[in-house]
């Protein structure tokens, strides 16, 4: 994997994150791929920048971030993010960490669905994006390594915390102290990613999916994704009461899409909610 175009001079900030957007789905990639995708303070200013200008647009639906190249993101750039902020101190330490904490916890409350699609190496920070996207799909040929005791650090800045939430307790355990990498079909039998498929399908396979997303009700859908994530913190109980109100708010978001959703299976009879999602185009009043 080291046939990588090399850049003559360092990058601008702007053409760090590439993003295109077709057809209701927005397809962001990291775009360092002479430095593996890896995460310098740039390249997480410019990604904020894009996803906040993507967040609310009416002709995206859901967003896909991928890398450019060989590289998902091979983690934190340990030059630039480590080695030289800690040479500024500790204030250059702590706004590092607040703009690349603050991005990716955006993300994980994304206004849209997302999606992970990891094309290739994929390490240590780069589970921060990982978990920041609702679903994520591999290429069997991706690698994922939390690679942080290679060099002699903790798996920091949310990745351990990561481990724990998508491993079992014996798989985190050996990932992070192994420092051993797994390929992307380990990765799905781990429940890192959703599925893995050869790299020459990933992008037809995410697409798919993504289209299935597009033709749903997008109230539901960012309730649904927030629940998600809420509700493993909470008691039962908490969870049950929480699930309530989260109805409730989307009921008032949303009133008439869900009633449509029931008129066209209880009286047309046109689909099966347990078969497929009903026609969003056939809604005659609402807002969405
Ligand atoms: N930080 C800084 N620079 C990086 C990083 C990184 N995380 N990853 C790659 N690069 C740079 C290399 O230093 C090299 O730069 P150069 O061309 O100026 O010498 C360039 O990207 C290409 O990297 P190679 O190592 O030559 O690429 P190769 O394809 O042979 O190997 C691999 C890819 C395996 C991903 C390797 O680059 C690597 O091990 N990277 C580090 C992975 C890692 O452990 N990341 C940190 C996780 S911990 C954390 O995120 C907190």
């Amino acid at each position: 994997m080291s046939n990588q175009p090399q850049a003559p001079t360092e990058r601008a900030e702007a053409d760090t994150v590439a993003c295109s957007v077709s057809d209701g789905i927005a397809w962001v990639k990291f775009n360092r791929p002479e430095k593996r995708n890896a995460m310098n303070p740039k390249l997480n200013r410019q990604m904020l920048r894009v996803i906040e200008e993507l967040e609310f647009r009416s002709d995206v639906g859901v967003l896909v971030l991928s890398g450019e190249g060989a590289a998902w993101s091979a983690g934190m750039d340990l030059k630039e993010y480590f080695r030289e902020n800690e040479a500024r101190g500790l204030d250059a330490i702590r706004q590092a960490q607040r703009e690349c904490y603050g991005l990716w916890r955006r993300l994980r409350w994304y206004q849209k669905p997302t999606i992970a699609m990891v094309n290739g190496w994929c390490f240590g920070g780069g589970y921060t994006p990982l978990f920041g996207c609702d679903l994520a799909f591999a290429a069997e040929e991706a690698q994922f390594g939390l690679s942080e005791v290679n060099w002699g650090i903790i798996p920091g800045g949310g990745a351990t915390k990561i481990a724990r939430e998508l491993l079992s307790f014996r798989r985190a355990m050996y990932h992070a102290l192994m420092g051993e990498n797994i390929d992307g079909r380990t990765a799905a039998e781990w429940g890192l990613v959703n599925e893995a498929v050869p790299l020459a399908q990933l992008q037809a396979r995410v697409e798919q999916v993504a289209r299935a997303l597009l033709a749903k009700n997008p109230v539901a859908l960012k309730a649904t994704k927030d629940a998600i994530r809420r509700v493993g913190e909470m008691t039962y109980d908490n969870a049950e009461d929480y699930l309530v109100r989260a109805q409730e708010a989307a009921n008032f978001h949303d009133n008439e899409g869900r009633k449509e959703g029931m008129k066209q299976f209880i009286d047309d009879k046109t689909y099966k909610p347990g078969l497929a999602a009903y026609d969003k185009s056939k809604r005659t009043e609402g807002k969405r």
